[in-house]
């Protein structure tokens, strides 16, 4: 029988516990965090993480601002957009939120190069993918340091155990690699190429997919006893779904994320966590 690893529950606490932190130190300095958000186009999913994400700094006590640049803004105007953030001293955390409308896709690492490594609270610049791979996880992307301090926080044995991660974007599935290197896991990772896949997932402990399929993990490809992670969100009627058929493995897991209210919330709360983590080492200076 599984059991939930319940991402809402320990995401609401973390933000909390951070509006704490944020209210003593607005008291000792007079600053409060800043997020500052560029949306270029109007895509209405990025539109939707946006808001939720401003949302919930509302909530702790991060101030947000959000540049949203029509989609026919060149390269150039989001460059100096880009330059004007960096350099202004009130806002502590820059996000582009991917993806880029299609005619600036071939230019997002270029976008997020030209963010200061300091406020990139995405995680996405390259100086912080170098740091990882030193094992180095100040500014990581959301998302993995919300799987694992999910897994953490329950408790979660991580060293000596078969990892396998269906997904290698730089969002997810890359950083994590190091993520769980680091805590002595042994890793696969899986994605479009892999032959036998199958094979792959049925070797996992703790399984981590991320690829936007509803229902794609069922009961007849986990290892009894299996942790998993779901990741992937797709609508499907109107209502968001994962991609694994949740009532279909219960029984057979150890451990499950429900989607929606698992990996979605923590990452939001590890969004906030790095905005601050900015603007920490910031009045700290
Ligand atoms: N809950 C959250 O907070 C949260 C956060 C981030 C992402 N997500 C969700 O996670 C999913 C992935 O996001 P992303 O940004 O990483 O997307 P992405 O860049 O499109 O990556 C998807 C990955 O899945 C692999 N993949 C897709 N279909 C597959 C299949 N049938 N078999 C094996 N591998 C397959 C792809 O392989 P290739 O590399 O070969 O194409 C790729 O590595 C999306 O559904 C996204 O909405 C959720």
């Amino acid at each position: 029988m599984g059991k939930i690893l319940n991402g809402k529950e320990l995401a609401a606490r973390l933000n909390s516990e951070l509006k704490n932190k944020i209210n003593l130190d607005y008291q000792r300095t007079g600053v409060k965090p800043k997020l500052a958000a560029i949306l270029v186009g109007d895509d209405p999913a990025s539109k939707l993480y946006i808001r939720i994400k401003r949302k919930t700094c509302a909530e702790i006590g991060i101030d947000s601002i959000l540049i949203n640049l029509n989609g026919e803004v060149s390269n150039a105007e989001l460059f100096t957009k880009i330059s004007e953030l960096n350099n202004d001293i009130t806002v502590h955390g820059i996000i582009v939120q991917l993806p880029l409308p299609v005619k600036f896709k071939p230019f997002t690492l270029e976008f997020i190069e030209q963010i200061d490594p300091l406020k990139d609270v995405d995680g996405l610049h390259p100086i912080n993918k170098g740091k990882l791979f030193d094992y180095n996880e100040e500014f990581v992307p959301a998302t993995p340091k919300g799987i694992i301090t999910l897994l953490e926080f329950y408790n979660i044995e991580l060293k000596g155990k078969h990892v396998v991660i269906i997904n290698r974007s730089n969002l997810v599935g890359k950083p994590l690699i190091f993520m769980f290197l680091k805590r002595n896991a042994t890793v696969t990772i899986c994605h479009t190429s892999t032959s036998n896949l199958e094979n792959h997932i049925k070797k996992a402990d703790i399984l981590v997919v991320a690829i936007g399929q509803p229902d794609f993990i069922t009961k007849d490809k986990i290892k009894e006893g299996a942790v998993i992670i779901d990741v992937g969100t797709s609508r499907v009627n109107g209502k968001t779904r994962g991609d694994v058929k949740f009532d279909d493995v219960f029984d057979k897991c150890s451990w499950i994320t429900p989607n929606p209210g698992g990996i979605g919330p923590m990452t939001v709360s590890f969004l906030l966590q790095n905005t601050y983590n900015a603007y920490k080492r910031k009045i700290s200076e």
